[in-house]
């Protein structure tokens, strides 16, 4: 997935649709970083939320930003030339730098990890005594774009083919399990809150830059891969045209946000 997103970075986020900056700021609204505090962001991608933390947490405080793939954090370092208190650098999310980080915050991200437990009683240790975690993830979809995803996995071999949602079992089954865990690492005061965002699409060829910008390009590679992605073409774009004339080249995910304290 790092390759994935790296080789995504060139778009990632600048395709015209709003959807990251949106998540990034409900994620900021709740972590609240105040002037002077000291922000990790993990798995920064661009920067939706570290610049938003970078602002404001002003120049007397600093955020540190990090993310595996490296023209990610390229991406992040050409927006930042403003904001001298924001570093970034390539980094695991799984292992935070030593803090104390008065907010350690996630935006889309923590579901990747394979070991959540072991990273969250890591973040205990790395956040400051009055120190809150932040993280946004998935919530439901809109079922009626099942056709189009049945159509872009269709006709690849099962191992080309990822769940169709990373947050539909383990710790991201529900706000519950999510705050279960926590709390059983040590976190308390963990309130999830939930946001409907709708991504509204232009045209078909703005839906088709979106997904290549995105986590969902790990699909259109495999087809490059497979030798497909026309044939992938010939059968999406008629899907993508009939709700384009009922006006439904829109979307919608539920996006949760969980705040918890060490
Ligand atoms: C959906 S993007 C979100 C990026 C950014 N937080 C935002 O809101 O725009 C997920 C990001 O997590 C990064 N990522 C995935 N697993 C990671 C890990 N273990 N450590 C650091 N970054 C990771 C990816 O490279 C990608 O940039």
């Amino acid at each position: 997935m790092i390759g994935v997103f790296d080789r995504a970075a060139e778009t990632y986020d600048q395709v015209g649709v709003t959807f990251f900056g949106t998540v990034a700021r409900s994620l900021v609204d709740r972590t609240a970083p105040r002037h002077g505090e000291r922000v990790l962001d993990l798995g920064c991608g661009r920067g939706a939320s570290a610049l938003l933390a970078a602002r404001a947490v002003g120049p007397s405080g600093c955020v540190h930003a990090t993310d595996l793939a490296p023209r990610m954090v390229a991406g992040l370092h050409s927006r930042s030339g403003d904001l001298p208190w924001l570093s970034a650098e390539v980094g695991d999310a799984e292992h935070p730098p030593v803090g104390p980080w008065d907010v350690i915050q996630a935006s889309l991200v923590l579901f990747f990890l394979p070991d959540l437990a072991s990273a969250v009683d890591r973040y205990r240790v790395a956040l400051a005594p009055r120190g809150r975690l932040g993280l946004t993830w998935f919530g439901a979809a809109d079922e009626s774009w099942a056709p189009v995803y049945a159509a872009l996995v269709g006709g690849l071999p099962e191992e080309d083919r990822p769940p169709r949602n990373v947050t539909t079992s383990g710790p991201f089954e529900s706000p519950a399990s999510l705050e279960r865990l926590l709390g059983a690492h040590g976190y308390g005061d963990v309130v999830t809150t939930e946001v409907r965002v709708e991504v509204v699409f232009e045209d078909v060829e703005q839906w088709w830059a979106w997904t290549w910008s995105q986590g969902q390009r790990v699909l259109l590679e495999a087809h490059e891969r497979h030798g497909t992605l026309h044939t992938l073409r010939e059968s999406v774009d008629p899907l993508l045209e009939e709700r384009s004339e009922r006006d439904q080249l829109r979307w919608w995910t539920d996006v949760r946000c969980t705040i918890a304290r060490p």
